[in-house]
Parts: C-alpha cells; sequence; structure tokens
C-alpha cells in the first residue's frame, strides 16, 4: 500500500441478497483535490458498482448527501483532504434502499402535507399589487436557496428520535423550516399561513424542534 492510498470502508447493503448490511473496504489512490464523490466512482468504475446518488457535481441537486465519517456531507463538495482511511455512509435518519442510496419518500410525503407550493385564489397578474418588501424578498431567496440535501436531517437529533421512535415525534428535521414554511410565511401572495401554521404543530410536530437545545 502506498503512502498516497485511501483506505475506504463503504457501507454496503442489498436487500435482495444481504441478510444484513456489511462494510466493504477498497484502496484508491488519493490525490490533492479528490472529492468523496469522486472516490465512489472510482470505486464504481474499477472495483464493481456499489449504489449512490448523484447528478449535477456542482452542489446544486442535493442528491449527493452520504455520511463521511459520521458527519453528513454532500459528496460532490467534500475534499478528501489527506490519505489514510475514511467510512462512507448512507445519510443518517432515513431506511435504507440500496448501498449509499437512502428512502426520501417518507420526507417527501411530509413536505406535501405542508402544501409547500403558493396558494392563492386570485390570478398572477393580481400580484404585481401586492406590496413586498425588499428585505422579505431577501430572506425569502436565501432561504429557498435550499436544495434538499437532507444534511440537516441527518445531524438532527430531533428527526433521529422522530425516524427511530415515530411514535414519539413526527419532527421531519430542519429542512422543513428553510424551504416549505420560511418561504411561504414570507410570501405576502400566499393565502394558507393560517392553515400552514396548525399542520406545522399538528403533521411534523415543530415544537420538537427544540428539544436538543443546541
Ligand atoms: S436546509 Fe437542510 S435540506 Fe436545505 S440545503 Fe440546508 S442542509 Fe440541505
Ligand atoms: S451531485 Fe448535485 S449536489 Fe452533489
Amino acid at each position: 500500500m502506498s503512502e498516497q492510498t485511501l483506505i475506504v470502508k463503504v457501507f454496503r447493503y442489498n436487500p435482495e441478497v444481504d441478510e444484513r448490511p456489511y462494510y466493504a473496504t477498497y484502496e484508491v489512490p488519493w490525490r490533492e483535490g479528490m472529492t468523496v464523490l469522486e472516490v465512489l466512482r472510482y470505486i464504481y468504475e474499477v472495483y464493481e458498482p456499489i449504489a449512490f446518488r448523484f447528478h449535477c457535481r456542482s452542489g446544486v441537486c442535493g442528491a449527493c448527501g452520504v455520511m463521511l465519517n459520521g458527519t453528513p456531507v454532500l459528496a460532490c463538495r467534500t475534499y478528501i483532504e489527506k490519505p489514510g482511511e475514511i467510512t462512507i455512509e448512507p445519510l443518517k435518519n432515513f431506511n435504507v434502499i440500496r448501498d449509499l442510496v437512502v428512502d426520501r419518500r417518507p420526507a417527501l410525503e411530509q413536505t406535501i402535507k405542508l402544501e409547500p407550493w403558493l396558494v392563492r385564489s386570485s390570478k398572477a397578474s393580481d400580484f404585481e399589487k401586492i406590496s413586498w418588501s425588499l428585505e422579505d424578498r431577501e430572506k425569502f431567496y436565501l432561504l429557498a436557496t435550499c436544495r434538499e440535501c437532507y444534511l440537516c436531517r441527518a445531524a438532527c437529533p430531533a428527526a433521529e428520535v422522530g425516524f427511530r421512535k415515530p411514535e414519539l415525534t413526527k419532527y421531519p428535521g430542519p429542512k422543513f423550516y428553510m424551504r416549505d414554511l420560511a418561504t411561504r410565511i414570507l410570501d405576502p401572495r400566499d393565502e394558507a399561513k393560517e392553515s400552514r401554521l396548525v399542520k406545522m404543530k399538528e403533521d411534523i410536530d415543530v415544537y420538537a424542534c427544540t428539544t436538543c437545545r443546541k
């Protein structure tokens, strides 16, 4: 093994053939500027097919989230700084479909319950009559940059309780404030703020957010 080698432990699990998850270890030549995604692609091309998601390769689509040494990261934007050992696992607080691919459907179903789209009875042509401060617009656009990568859910202790013990809380993680609630609440065109606040309490157990005290 060269001093420029990465020893990569990867979580593997194919529920169709594996009784339980296991870790496979691969040697990958390290180079400066190498990303986690490039490590995964090297393993896929040189050793064997492993399942992982990616799309844009530039930190935009939010598809490539994984755990690197226990920390949620975007694989395409995270560099491996030096050779040595690393462990790559699927995002926490999701069920695994296969290897590093997790099932996002429960989170998406909770999103849909909040009706995160614009709810308004009047026509789009009326929108120009609605006053919307520059300050609120700037906040809106900042929050709307959420790429729905779900790294925050993987890092969130309250979401972990919701995942492991759904009888205790339905709290789905911080992304729901960012993308689904805050953007709508800041949007003066929207007419469903009140009903969303009720759903926020009943369907996503928003007060669980305070329980980690961080
Ligand atoms: S709020 Fe969560 S889902 Fe949205 S970009 Fe940030 S970490 Fe990703
Ligand atoms: S591949 Fe799109 S954010 Fe990483």
